[in-house]
C-alpha cells in the first residue's frame, strides 16, 4: 500500500492554462454558426485539438471532416483555428460551400506577413512541426517555395537561391527556447535573414510556457492537460520534463495514474490552449479520490486578449 496514500496533497494550478482567445472564438464561431444556420454546420479538422471539445459540438450538430471533398455542395464550411491553404479555399468554392474561417487571427497574421516577404522576392523559411494542421495551412498560403525547419540541423541542410533573400515565419504554438536557437541557426548561416523581432510564437504559447516553469519549481510532479495531438500542450509537456519533474500527458482525468501520486506532497496542473477547464475540474476530482487535496494557484498574468468574430457570422460583437 502507498504510505502516502492518506496523507493530503497540495494541487497548484499554473496560470494562465487552458483556453486562449483564439480557441474560444473558433468555438464560439461554430455554437454561434450552428444556432442561427441550424445543423448539420461542416467544420473542416477538429476546430481546436481537443475531443472533448468536438464531441460536444457533434452533439449539437457540427460535422467534422478531413477535407471539403466529404462536404455535400452548398453547405456551410468553418475552418479550424490552425487555418487552411489557399488550395482548401479553392475547393471550398467549387462545391459552393459558405464558408466560415475560423483560424485564428495570429496564424493569419503569419500567413501575411510570409506573403508580404514573398512578394518582395524573398524565399521563406518556416520554422515549424511537419503535418500539423498549422504548418500544412501556411506552406499552402505562400507564393513560391517555403522551407520547412523542424531542428537546427535542418538549416545546414537548407539550399536557397539566394542567401542574401531569405526570411523566416514560425508556427504559432512552439517551443520558445527551441525557437531562439533555431533562429540563431538561421542567423548565422544567413547573416542578412529577416523575420518577425522575435518569433511568431503567439502570447498564449508565450504565457502558458512561463507558467509552467513557475510552476515546475514548486511541484514534485507535473500533469498537462491537453490532447496527444496539441502542438502546444506538447511543448508544456516537454518543458516540464526538461524541468526535471515527471511530467505527464493527460487527454482525460482517467488516465491519471495513481501510482504517479506516489510519495507526490505537491502536484501542479496546467492545461494546453485547447484543453477546457472542465477536464481539469475532473483532474481534480479523481486526484480527490486518491488523496485529500488542497488546491491553490500560482499568481500570473492577466489575459485580455479577445478576437472579433469571423465574417459570414450574423450579429457579431
Ligand atoms: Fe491562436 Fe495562439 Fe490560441 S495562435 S489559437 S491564440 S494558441
Amino acid at each position: 500500500r502507498d504510505p502516502s496514500a492518506l496523507s493530503p496533497l497540495t494541487v497548484i494550478l499554473a496560470n494562465p492554462r487552458g483556453f486562449c482567445a483564439g480557441v474560444e472564438r473558433a468555438i464560439e464561431t461554430v455554437e454561434r454558426t450552428l444556432k442561427q444556420m441550424g445543423p448539420p454546420v461542416y467544420v473542416r479538422h477538429e476546430i481546436v485539438h481537443n475531443q472533448r471539445v468536438v464531441t460536444e459540438l457533434e452533439r449539437k450538430g457540427a460535422v467534422f471532416v478531413d477535407e471539403v471533398d466529404e462536404i455535400p455542395p452548398g453547405s456551410v464550411v468553418i475552418f479550424s483555428a490552425h487555418g487552411v491553404s489557399h488550395a482548401v479555399v479553392a475547393q471550398a468554392r467549387e462545391r459552393a460551400l459558405y464558408v466560415i474561417d475560423a483560424t485564428c487571427p495570429l496564424v493569419s497574421k503569419v500567413h501575411k506577413s510570409a506573403t508580404r516577404f514573398a512578394e518582395k522576392g524573398y524565399e521563406i523559411v518556416l520554422i515549424g512541426h511537419a503535418g500539423h494542421a498549422e504548418v500544412e495551412g501556411t506552406l499552402g498560403r505562400v507564393p513560391g517555395p517555403v522551407h520547412l525547419v523542424e531542428c537546427e540541423e535542418d538549416v545546414q541542410h537548407l539550399n536557397v537561391r539566394d542567401p542574401q533573400r531569405v526570411a523566416y515565419v514560425t508556427q504559432t504554438t512552439l517551443s520558445m527556447s527551441d525557437t531562439r536557437a533555431i533562429i540563431k541557426a538561421l542567423r548565422r548561416r544567413f547573416p542578412s535573414i529577416t523575420g518577425p523581432d522575435t518569433d511568431d510564437i503567439c502570447y498564449a504559447t508565450q504565457n502558458r510556457q512561463n507558467a509552467i516553469q513557475t510552476l515546475a519549481g514548486e511541484v514534485d510532479l507535473i500533469l498537462v492537460v491537453g490532447a496527444n495531438n496539441s502542438s502546444n500542450s506538447n511543448r508544456l509537456r516537454e518543458l516540464g520534463e526538461r524541468s526535471g519533474k515527471p511530467t505527464y500527458l493527460i487527454a482525460e482525468a482517467d488516465q491519471l495514474q495513481p501510482q504517479w501520486l506516489r510519495g507526490v506532497k505537491r502536484v501542479g496542473i496546467t492545461a494546453g490552449a485547447s484543453a477546457p477547464e472542465v477536464l481539469i475540474r475532473e483532474v481534480l476530482t479523481e486526484l480527490g479520490r486518491h488523496r485529500r487535496l488542497s488546491v491553490t494557484e500560482l499568481p500570473g498574468p492577466v489575459e485580455t486578449v479577445k478576437f472579433a468574430l469571423p465574417e459570414g457570422i450574423a450579429g457579431k460583437t
